[in-house]
């Protein structure tokens, strides 16, 4: 699998010596959305290799889905870790983490499609739906489609402070229910492939 223990190391070498505040804002996330950054960052970046983006691009892929998550620092623990239901309000703060991760971003002398990874990670494909609602640039990248992917898949096959990890069956068939309009569908397949293709409801 991509699993983000054994390779820590290597996962935060790729932000260079002027990168290093990034290393350690990263550090200073809760435990899981740390890791969960770091298999994002494994998992984005084997898609990536399948969907054949260039070596520029998959390094700036690795950096958007290592920081796509920064903004969660502003985020209560006890709201990120509850185990019951978020209120309307609790899901409002945690939907304010992409664009909180993108102001705490823009000063630095970092990529605009890092930035923008980071921002609109959680906007659909089609860019239709999703938040935040003010992102400048409606439609996420291609690259920030792969971090979407990346990031929900993580997400779906991790254990959650409010349920256990679900099945990759069950997360291949969320994914392709919610393709086109959600997810890429390139993308969604080149998950499916690298999850040995176990599961899923589409052809
Ligand atoms: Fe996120």
């Amino acid at each position: 699998m991509y699993g983000a223990t054994k390779t820590k190391e290597d996962s935060l070498r790729i932000l260079t010596v002027n990168e290093e505040p990034l290393v350690a804002a990263l550090v200073r996330l809760d435990k899981s959305t740390f890791l969960h950054s770091l298999r994002t960052q494994k998992l984005a970046a084997a898609l990536g290799k399948i969907l054949e983006v260039s070596v520029g691009e998959l390094h700036l892929l690795s950096i958007g889905a290592l920081l796509h998550d920064i903004g969660k620092y502003y985020v209560p623990e006890r709201i990120l870790n509850k185990t019951t239901p978020l209120t309307a309000q609790e899901k409002g703060v945690i939907k304010s983490h992409s664009a909180l991760g993108y102001y705490y971003l823009q000063p630095m002398a970092l990529s605009e499609q890092i930035k923008e990874m980071v921002l609109c990670h959680h906007r659909w494909a089609d860019g239709e739906g999703g938040y935040p609602k003010f992102a400048a640039v409606k439609k996420p990248s291609f690259l920030t489609q792969i971090v979407t992917v990346a990031d929900v898949g993580d997400a779906m096959l991790s254990d959650r402070a409010y349920r256990p990890p679900l099945s990759v069956a069950e997360c291949i068939g969320f994914l392709e229910k919610n393709t086109p309009h959600m997810f890429n569908r390139d993308v969604v397949k080149a998950f499916k492939n690298f999850m040995g293709g176990k599961g899923g409801i589409s052809p």
